[in-house]
């Protein structure tokens, strides 16, 4: 038996506490940012204030969620990076108090290796099957896209990933330029799944080997909307259904190729989901299909474990406690930390 573990997620634009006790997730409340929506994208100083003015109330929460004081909490686990500085500060420095105060381990977590982790957490009432190592993990969030090898809990190396820019960021910048709110990938998946897939054709970048491009069908998209709406004003709100539809199945499609062709070259059959866009339906329905097909052992998370989370901190922090894997309390945040 182990003490209960308190994890803090603060990397971007949700402010996030977890208690794990054994591996068992007791809570995992998460406070989202609305004060973004009206800029367009993640505002760096206001995610920095959100959190100074969450981080105390998410983290009692959890607690009593949890059921757990403040003196029993073993260790405190914080992301590291890779984030943004401002808000990967109040994290740490929230974590580095509370460790300080108990006199009790401080844990550093990697943000991606924790997003991967996710398909370790346990709950009590709601058994759901693990991944067995090794597998294969597309992690696809607003700042990532990677397909990972994980050996093991915190073995884990980089096969491919994007060389401009991440499929989250994708989906985000191509509904923003259809006039749809920050973040847009929700919209687009709800709006396409009314539209057909089928109905534009986008170009599938190509960056080589394992690796992802997304910055041209981003630049492709922008043109193909502004011809059309030269030809028929208002040809995008007209079409927004089937824009998405298409779009999506485009984003979708070189994911699901580029894991195709990793899953063949590693001789995989364990593949896994992970990071907000794996919210994605018709990123999850065209991996269950091909899985099918190819008889993958797949994996998708929960959809409340794809978006950032302190669950998957805790978790990622509690297999670094059963090592030892404590951090000095002079630990700084990074805003870029590969594995
Ligand atoms: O993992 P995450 O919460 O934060 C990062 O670490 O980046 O991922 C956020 C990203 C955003 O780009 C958001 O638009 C995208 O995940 N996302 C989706 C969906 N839900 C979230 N993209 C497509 N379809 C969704 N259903
Ligand atoms: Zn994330």
């Amino acid at each position: 038996m182990y003490p209960p573990i308190l994890g803090i997620e603060s990397s971007c634009d949700d402010t996030s506490a977890s208690v794990v006790h054994n591996g068992y997730i007791l809570s995992n409340v998460i406070a989202n940012q609305e004060v973004h929506k009206e800029y367009g994208g993640v505002v760096p100083e206001l995610a920095s204030r959100a959190h100074q003015a969450n981080i105390i109330p998410v983290v009692e929460k959890a607690l009593r969620l949890a059921g757990v004081e403040k003196d029993e909490i073993g260790a405190v686990v914080f992301t590291r990076g890779p984030g943004l500085m401002g808000a990967l500060l109040v994290g740490v420095s929230f974590a580095k108090g509370f460790a300080l105060a108990r006199k009790i381990p401080l844990i550093e977590v990697n943000h991606l290796q924790a997003h991967i982790l996710v398909h370790f957490i346990k709950e009590k009432g709601n058994e759901v099957r693990h991944p067995s190592f090794p597998f294969l993990c597309l992690l696809v969030s607003g700042g990532h896209t990677q397909i990972v090898l994980v050996k093991d809990y915190l073995d884990m190396e980089v096969l491919g990933q994007t060389i401009d820019d991440a499929a989250g960021e994708a989906f985000d910048k191509c509904a923003k330029m259809m006039g749809i709110p920050y973040p847009g990938g929700p919209l687009v998946d709800r709006y396409a799944a009314e539209g057909d897939p089928n109905a534009f054709r986008f170009p599938r970048p190509e960056a080589g080997g394992l690796d992802f491009s997304f910055s041209g069908l981003k630049t492709s998209f922008l043109y193909f909307l502004r011809d059309r709406e030269k030809e028929e004003p208002g040809f995008t709100s007209k079409n927004i259904n089937n824009l998405c539809a298409s779009l999506q199945s485009t984003i979708n499609g070189i994911l699901l190729e580029k894991v195709v062709e990793a899953a063949k070259k590693t001789g995989a059959v364990n593949i896994a989901l992970s990071g907000g866009v794996a919210a994605n339906s018709g990123l999850r329905k065209v991996f269950a299909e091909e899985g099918e097909k190819r008889n993958w052992n797949l994996f998708i998370p929960e959809l409340r474990y794809t978006t950032d989370n302190a669950a998957m901190v805790a978790i990622t922090g509690y297999y670094k406690y059963l090592e030892k894997d404590f951090a000095p309390l002079d630990i700084a945040p990074l805003a870029r930390y590969s594995y």
